[in-house]
């Protein structure tokens, strides 16, 4: 019998335990989540559906009982805090290594033979943190990252096109980071020929930009939707979409510039150091 735990039944949590018990990926899905009762929850909604839907999986939810998720071939880490708009993948790092780190360790008392498959994030960062915390070969620990890196580049390259997304070939390579990753560009393909010979090459930079900072403007759809609310509940604040837009924005490319700052800051101080030295010797 085959078993996949997922843990964090939030918005990617339940969502891959529902894709994988609907596509029967599994004989049994686990859902974890510590928020009492969201799992279990979760789950009975989502096995209400297996009737209507003709799934043969078995779905259940526990919180944080790790002993249901024992001897599972695949474990799925989505547990820890999603960013908030305007904040890099990166500045989740101080809560999230700590959730991983102990999620991992008692997942793998449970199931020693699993595969673990890392997505919270920062996903690079936290998966490493899982290999060098388990101790475990480098194949059995994998983070999920890039393959929706490259799913949303083939997306926007069908928009650019006016194709259908599976008629698109394309990849994205690098680290799961707003300004780590690297669309192909001059690689993707649609049926076959290269992307160039249909869009022009500055629709193709636009293509490979919405790419790089597609996680965020999807927290931006979600600032908007909260800045609606507040919105509704004073009316008096009268905020156009545009200035909410900008308002993001601003907050977005301020915390991007720090980030880049830091780290050439850190590049330039270890480049200076290396030089020094070499001139000492
Ligand atoms: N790698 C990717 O491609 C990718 C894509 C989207 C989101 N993410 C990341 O995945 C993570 C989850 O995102 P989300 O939108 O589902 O967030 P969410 O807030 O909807 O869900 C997170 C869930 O984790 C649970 N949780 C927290 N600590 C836990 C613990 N110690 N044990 C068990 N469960 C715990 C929370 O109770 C919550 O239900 C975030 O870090 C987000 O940035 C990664």
């Amino acid at each position: 019998m085959s078993k996949v735990t997922v843990v964090g039944a939030g918005n990617v949590g339940a969502t891959c335990a529902n894709v994988l018990a609907f596509n029967e990926v599994a004989d049994e899905v686990v859902m974890l989540d510590v928020k009492e009762g969201v799992s279990e929850g979760k789950a009975m909604d989502m096995m209400q559906t297996a009737q209507l839907l003709g799934f043969d999986s078995t779905l259940v939810g526990c919180t944080n009982d790790y002993a249901q998720t024992a001897n599972s071939d695949v474990v799925v880490i989505t547990s820890g805090i999603p960013r908030k708009p305007g904040m890099t993948r990166e500045e989740l790092i101080g809560v999230n290594a700590g959730i991983v780190k102990s999620v991992a360790e008692n997942l793998l008392k449970y199931s020693p033979n699993a595969i673990i498959v890392v997505i919270s994030n920062p996903m690079d960062t936290m998966t490493y943190l899982a290999l060098k915390a388990l101790g475990l070969p480098k194949n059995r620990v994998i983070g999920m990252g890039g393959a929706l890196d490259s799913s949303r580049f083939k997306y926007f390259l069908s928009q650019a096109i006016g194709c259908n997304a599976n008629e698109v070939e394309g990849m994205v390579i690098g680290g799961h980071g707003d300004t780590t990753m690297i669309p192909l560009t001059r690689f993707a393909t649609y049926k076959g020929m290269p992307v160039a010979n249909f869009i022009s090459a500055e629709k193709l930079e636009e293509v490979a930009a919405a790419t790089m900072v597609g996680g965020a403007t999807l927290s931006c759809w979600v600032l908007l939707h909260g800045m609606h609310r507040v919105q509704q509940e004073h009316s008096s604040l009268n905020l156009s979409c545009t200035t909410k837009r900008k308002w993001f924005l601003v907050q977005y490319s301020w915390k991007a510039n720090t980030a880049n700052l830091i780290f050439a800051s850190v590049f330039l101080l270890s480049w200076a150091r290396m030089a020094s030295k070499r001139s000492l010797n």
